[in-house]
């Protein structure tokens, strides 16, 4: 996983972030889409092939924490979506394979932070073999979730339902509490298999 700092189109390259902020923006199109799509079957291609597709989609970074009978856990995610407002749902994807599988589709209770920019480190605490809480700040919700103060926005949420599909679960969450930080903050967002600092201005 390589951790950069550059454009997506359509966002803005914060310009405290990179060297490169001096490039006109939106950059040129320099593809003819047509002329290098491909069409391939994910049964028969490589799985890189389909996770180059799938990264095309941008998403925000999050951080899912829990709190187990072994400790407080947590875990860098990028699969968090909006599902409902009515009653408010959220929803996100562990992996079978990961060592906090069980523990997240256990859980009665988790929180979803969105990180902001300036929180790359806290998002690379949380994928294997970080840091996790170690020297961090936390707060405990009444839950007794784990907290990381000062996050661009967070979703306290009640496990709503935990479906099994393919190799990942689905975690669905009823929303009973949200916190967001100010207007016009700055977010980390994970596009094209890398993690971007960004602003939206
Ligand atoms: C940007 C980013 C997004 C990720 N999104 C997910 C995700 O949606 N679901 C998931 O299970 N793991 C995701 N991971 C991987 C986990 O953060 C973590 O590395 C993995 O669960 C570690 O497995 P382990 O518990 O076996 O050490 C993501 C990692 C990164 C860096």
């Amino acid at each position: 996983m390589r951790l950069v700092a550059g454009p997506v189109i359509g966002l803005r390259l914060h310009p405290e972030m990179s060297s490169a902020s001096n490039t006109p923006f939106p950059p040129a199109a320099k593809l003819d889409r047509l002329a290098d799509a491909i069409t391939f079957l994910p049964a028969t291609t490589e799985a890189k092939v389909l996770r180059d597709a799938l990264g095309r989609f941008a998403t925000g970074v999050t951080v899912i924490t829990t709190a187990g009978p072994h400790g407080h856990q947590g875990m860098t995610v990028n699969s968090f979506a909006s599902v409902s407002l009515e009653p408010p749902l959220v929803m996100w994807c562990p992996a079978r394979a990961s060592t906090r599988h069980g523990l997240f589709t256990g859980a009665r209770h988790w929180s979803v932070h969105v990180l902001g920019v300036e929180q790359l480190e806290v998002s690379q605490r949380f994928t294997r073999g970080g840091g996790g809480f170690d020297g961090l700040r936390i707060e405990l919700t009444p839950e007794g979730i784990p907290v990381l103060p000062g996050t661009s926005a967070r979703f306290d949420c009640a496990t709503y339902a935990c479906h099994e599909a393919g190799d990942h679960s689905v975690m669905i969450g009823q929303v009973l509490r949200a916190t967001t930080g100010g207007p016009g903050d700055h977010l980390l967002v994970f596009a094209a298999v890398e993690i971007r600092q960004l602003s939206a201005g």
